[in-house]
C-alpha cells in the first residue's frame, strides 16, 4: 500500500462503481457524489421531472450506503446564484433523511454557508465543496468553530485538478489548507477532490491528507500500478497566505471565479434533463 493514513473515497454517483472499487481495493471509506455525476449516471436523453431526478438520486445513494454502511456518503444540494439559504437548508434536511451515513455537500457560496451553519449546529454532517483558496477554507473553519462540531463531522473539498487547469499547482492548496488547519487545530477534515491522476494521489499520501476522493478510472490505474511516486509538474506554485484568523466567517470574502463557474456547471448539468 502507498498510504498510511489517508482515507479513500470514490467520486461517483453509480453504485455499480462502488462495488467495483470495493472489489479492487478491498474496501472503501466513503463516496462523494455531485449533480453532474448524478446526471452522467442517469444516462438518458429524454427529459424527466425534478421529482423523478431526486428519486433516482435517492435510490442510488441508498444503494451506495448499503455497500459502505460504515463509510460516509456525500449528497449535494442543488444551488445556483439565486437559491436562498432557506431553500438550501430544506434540501439538506430532506437529503439527510435518505440514509444514516450522509455528509451533505454545500457549495462555498454565502447562502449555502448560512444554511450549513444552521445544519451543523443541529448536529448535521457537512462537506463544503468547490473550494479554491485559503480564504474560503478559513471562512469554513471559523463557521464550524462558531457553531461547534466534532472531528469528522465536517469536510472541506479543495478542487485540485481545476486549479491545475488554470495553470496553478492545485496540490499546493491542499498543503496550505492543511498547514493553516494545523495552526488552528481545526476539527475540519480535508478531502482532496478533482483528483485527475496518480501524481495528485501520491501527493495526498505524501502529506498525509485526511481523505481523498477518486474517480473509478484513477482507482483502476492505482490498482494496476506497482508503484507511484510524486513528480513535480510545471505549474505555478500557490504560496501560503498569512490570513487574519480572527475574522468572523461572515466577513471573509469567499468569492472565487472557479466557485462561480463550478456552481453554474453543476446547475446546468442538473437542469439539462429537467422538463
Ligand atoms: O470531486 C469533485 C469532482 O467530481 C470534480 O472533478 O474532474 O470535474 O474537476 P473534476
Amino acid at each position: 500500500m502507498f498510504h498510511k493514513k489517508t482515507k479513500i473515497f470514490l467520486d461517483s454517483a453509480n453504485p455499480a462503481e462502488t462495488a467495483q472499487a470495493i472489489e479492487m481495493l478491498g474496501g472503501l471509506d466513503g463516496q462523494t457524489t455531485n449533480p453532474s455525476l448524478v446526471v452522467k449516471n442517469l444516462n438518458q436523453s429524454s427529459k424527466i421531472s425534478e421529482e423523478e431526478m431526486l428519486g433516482f438520486y435517492k435510490t442510488n445513494v441508498q444503494k451506495i450506503s448499503k455497500l459502505i454502511p460504515n463509510g460516509s456518503v456525500s449528497i449535494e444540494v442543488y444551488a445556483d446564484q439565486r437559491t436562498s439559504a432557506k431553500e438550501i437548508y430544506e434540501q439538506a434536511i430532506s437529503m439527510n433523511e435518505w440514509i444514516d451515513n450522509a455528509h451533505i455537500k454545500f457549495p462555498t457560496i454565502p447562502a449555502a454557508l448560512e444554511a450549513a451553519a444552521k445544519f451543523i449546529k443541529q448536529g448535521g454532517r457537512a462537506n463544503f465543496t468547490l473550494v479554491f483558496n485559503q480564504k474560503q477554507a478559513l471562512a469554513i473553519h471559523n463557521l464550524v468553530i462558531s457553531v461547534g462540531a466534532t472531528k469528522g463531522q465536517v469536510f472541506i473539498s479543495p478542487f485540485v485538478g481545476r486549479l491545475d487547469d488554470i495553470g496553478l499547482k492545485g496540490v499546493d492548496l491542499l498543503a496550505n489548507v492543511q498547514k493553516m488547519y494545523q495552526q488552528l487545530q481545526s476539527p475540519v477534515e480535508i478531502l482532496g477532490a478533482s483528483i485527475r491522476n496518480l501524481n495528485h494521489l501520491q501527493y495526498c499520501f505524501d502529506i498525509g491528507l485526511d481523505i481523498v476522493t477518486l474517480p473509478l478510472s484513477i482507482i483502476k490505474e492505482w490498482h494496476q500500478s506497482q508503484n507511484i511516486t510524486y513528480s513535480p509538474q510545471n505549474l505555478t506554485p500557490i504560496g501560503f497566505e498569512n490570513l487574519d484568523y480572527t475574522q468572523k466567517w461572515q466577513d471573509i470574502d469567499i468569492s472565487h471565479e472557479l466557485t462561480t463557474k463550478g456552481l453554474l456547471k453543476f446547475a446546468q448539468d442538473w437542469k439539462s434533463l429537467l422538463e
